[in-house]
C-alpha cells in the first residue's frame, strides 16, 4: 500500500491545493478541516506524515502538534508545519522542531517547497527542521487579521444577499459557496468544495454549465449573457464575474438567482396579455356582430314604416307590413333583453336570486311548456330522472332560462320525427342533467365555438333558423356563475348531447352564507 499523508487546514482552498500535489507525490491523502477531527482521525489510523497549519479555531496546530508528538502511537510520525502566518513567529515555530515548515503561497511556489521538503524529509537532512520554506511570501499575522476582517466582512456579505454566489479557482473548482446558494443547489457545503464548478447541479446539467463558463471565459468576461436554465423546481439564472478582473488565476464568481417566480409571473402575464387580445378581438366581432343583427331588423321596420308612411296602399298590405314591423321589433327587443341580461349576468347581479328549490320540478315545468311546440314538429321529448327532488340553491328563473334554450335549440336543430331526451340524476357533489336530440349534429370545429356570444354554426343555403346566438353564451355564463359546468359533445347528422352539472346546494361562487 502507498503512503499516507494527513492534511490538516480549515482552509480548504489550501487543502485541496495541497491534497492534489501529495497525490502527485504518491500519497494517499486523508483530509481533517479542524483539530479535534485531525485528532480523531490519528487516533483512528497514523498516517505517514502529517501536514499541519497552526492556526485553526476549535482546536488549534499547537494542540495537535504535541498530541502527535506525546502518544506513542503517533510520536515517530513526521509533521510539516504549513502556515501562512509564521513571520512574527517564526523563532517559536522552529522551537516547535518540526520535520519541515513551508509557508503558504502560490500554487506553483508552494508546490516547490512541498516537494523540496518531502525530499529533505527522504535525504533525512535535518536542516529540513530549521529552515522556513517560502518565508519571503509570508505575510505579517497583523496584516493576516487584516485581511480575516476583510474576508469576514465579505462572507457576512455573501451570506446575506439572496444570490446564491459560487467562488470558483482558478482551476474553475469550487473553493466557497454562499447559504443561498446551497439552498438553491440543495447539496450540503462539503459536496461542493472542490468539485468542479460546472458539476455543481446534475449532470444533465454539466453541459449548459460547461457553456456558461467557456463563454465567460471565451469572452470579454462580461457577465451579460445570463443563462436560465430549470433546476428541480426552480428556474435559475446564471451568471459569471472576474474576482478580480484581469486576473483570470484568482478564479471568478458563478452567480445564481432564483428566478422561479419571476418566471412564473412572466408567463401569468403573457396568458393574461393572450388573454386581453383575445377578448379584444372578440369585442371587435361583437361588435361587427351587433351592428350586423340590429341593422337587419331595423332595415326591415324602417322599410315597411316607410311604404306605409309615403304611400297609399290597401289594408291587407298594410296589415302585411304592421306585421313585418312587429315581428322585427320583436326580435330587436329580444336581442337588446338576451345583450342586457349577458351584461347583467356577467357584472354577477343576480345572486341575491337565489333560494333552495328543486331543479326537476323546474325542468318538468319546461318540458311541459314546450310540449305543444314539440307536439306540432313531430318531435318526442323524454324525461329520465329519480322520483325524489334534487334540491340546488341556485336563481330558479336564470336556471328555468337555460333549460328553455337547450330544449328550444334541440327543438330547433332537430328535424320532424326526432327525439329528445333529457336527463337528470344525482351525484356524489352535484346534479348532472343531460338533454340529447337525434337532430342536425355541430361539425366538430365550431363545437368550441357555440358557447360564444352570437356564434351560429351556418347553415346550408336556402334554410333558416331564428336566433341571435346569445343563448348558450347566458347558458354558460349562469351555470359557471352557479359554480357548475356546461358543454356539449355532437356528431354531426346524429345529434347533439349538452351536459349540465349544478352543486347540490349552493356550491360555488356566490353561496349563501350558512345560517346560525
Ligand atoms: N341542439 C343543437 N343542435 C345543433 N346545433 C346547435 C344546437 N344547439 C346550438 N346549436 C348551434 O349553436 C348555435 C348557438 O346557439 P345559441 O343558443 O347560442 O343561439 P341561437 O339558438 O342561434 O340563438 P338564441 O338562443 O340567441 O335565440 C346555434 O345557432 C346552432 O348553430
Ligand atoms: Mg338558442
Amino acid at each position: 500500500m502507498g503512503k499516507r499523508a494527513l492534511v490538516v487546514d480549515n482552509d480548504r482552498l489550501c487543502v485541496e491545493m495541497l491534497g492534489d500535489i501529495l497525490r502527485r507525490e504518491g500519497y494517499t491523502v486523508s483530509k481533517a478541516f479542524d483539530g479535534m477531527e485531525a485528532m480523531e482521525m490519528l487516533q483512528r489510523e497514523p498516517p505517514d506524515i502529517v501536514f499541519l497549519d497552526l492556526v485553526m479555531p476549535k482546536i488549534d496546530g499547537d494542540r495537535v502538534f504535541h498530541y502527535i508528538r506525546s502518544h506513542p502511537r503517533t510520536c515517530h510520525i513526521p509533521i510539516v508545519i504549513v502556515s501562512g502566518t509564521l513571520v512574527e513567529d517564526a523563532r517559536d515555530a522552529l522551537d516547535m522542531k518540526a520535520d519541515g515548515y513551508v509557508a503558504k503561497s502560490r500554487r506553483e511556489q508552494f508546490e516547490q517547497n512541498i516537494v523540496t521538503a518531502l525530499r529533505r524529509l527522504r535525504m533525512g537532512e535535518a536542516e529540513g527542521g530549521r529552515e522556513i520554506l517560502g518565508l519571503e511570501n509570508l505575510v505579517p499575522r497583523h496584516k493576516v487579521k487584516e485581511l480575516l476582517a476583510v474576508r469576514r466582512f465579505s462572507q457576512t456579505v455573501l451570506r446575506t444577499i439572496v444570490e446564491g454566489v459560487v467562488e470558483v479557482d482558478g482551476l474553475r473548482r469550487v473553493l466557497f459557496a454562499n447559504r443561498a446558494c446551497l439552498e438553491m443547489v440543495g447539496r450540503p457545503e462539503l459536496d461542493l468544495i472542490g468539485i468542479p464548478v460546472t458539476d455543481l447541479l446534475t449532470a444533465e446539467h454539466r453541459g449548459t454549465l460547461e457553456a456558461v463558463v467557456a463563454a465567460f471565459l471565451g469572452g470579454s468576461g462580461a457577465s451579460r449573457d445570463a443563462v436560465t436554465l430549470q433546476y428541480r423546481d426552480r428556474v435559475l439564472r446564471i451568471t459569471c464575474a472576474w474576482i478580480s478582473p484581469g486576473d483570470a488565476a484568482q478564479g471568478f464568481f458563478m452567480i445564481l438567482r432564483d428566478v422561479t417566480d419571476l418566471t412564473r409571473k412572466i408567463d401569468e402575464l403573457s396568458a393574461l396579455n393572450a388573454r386581453l387580445q383575445a377578448m379584444d378581438r372578440m369585442r371587435s366581432e361583437l361588435l361587427t356582430m351587433i351592428s350586423h343583427d340590429l341593422h337587419t331588423p331595423l332595415t326591415a321596420i324602417k322599410g315597411s314604416l316607410e311604404v306605409l308612411l309615403y304611400e297609399a296602399v290597401g289594408a291587407e298590405l298594410r296589415r302585411e307590413l304592421l306585421g313585418i314591423a312587429q315581428k322585427n321589433a320583436d326580435r330587436l327587443f329580444r336581442m337588446v333583453s338576451d345583450i342586457l341580461d349577458l351584461a347583467r349576468i356577467e357584472a354577477g347581479r343576480f345572486q341575491d336570486r337565489r333560494e333552495t328549490f328543486d331543479v326537476l320540478t323546474t325542468l318538468r315545468g319546461t318540458i311541459d311548456r314546450l310540449h305543444q311546440m314539440a307536439q306540432d314538429r313531430g318531435i318526442v321529448i323524454s324525461l329520465t330522472a329519480p322520483r325524489g327532488p334534487l334540491t340546488v340553491s341556485a336563481d330558479s328563473l336564470r336556471i328555468e332560462q337555460v333549460f328553455t334554450n337547450l330544449l328550444g335549440n334541440a327543438l330547433k336543430f332537430t328535424p320532424r320525427g326526432g327525439r329528445i331526451d333529457v336527463t337528470a340524476e344525482e351525484r356524489e357533489a352535484d346534479i348532472l342533467m343531460t338533454v340529447a336530440d337525434s337532430g342536425v349534429g355541430i361539425p366538430p370545429e365550431h363545437l368550441d365555438r357555440v358557447f360564444d356570444r352570437f356564434y351560429r354554426v351556418p347553415l346550408p343555403a336556402g334554410s333558416t333558423v331564428e336566433g341571435t346566438g346569445l343563448g348558450l353564451s347566458i347558458c354558460k355564463a349562469v351555470i359557471e356563475e352557479h359554480g357548475g359546468r356546461i358543454r356539449v359533445e355532437s356528431q354531426v347528422g346524429r345529434g347533439s348531447t349538452f351536459f349540465v352539472t349544478l352543486p347540490k346546494r349552493g356550491a360555488g361562487a356566490a353561496a349563501p352564507p350558512a345560517a346560525g
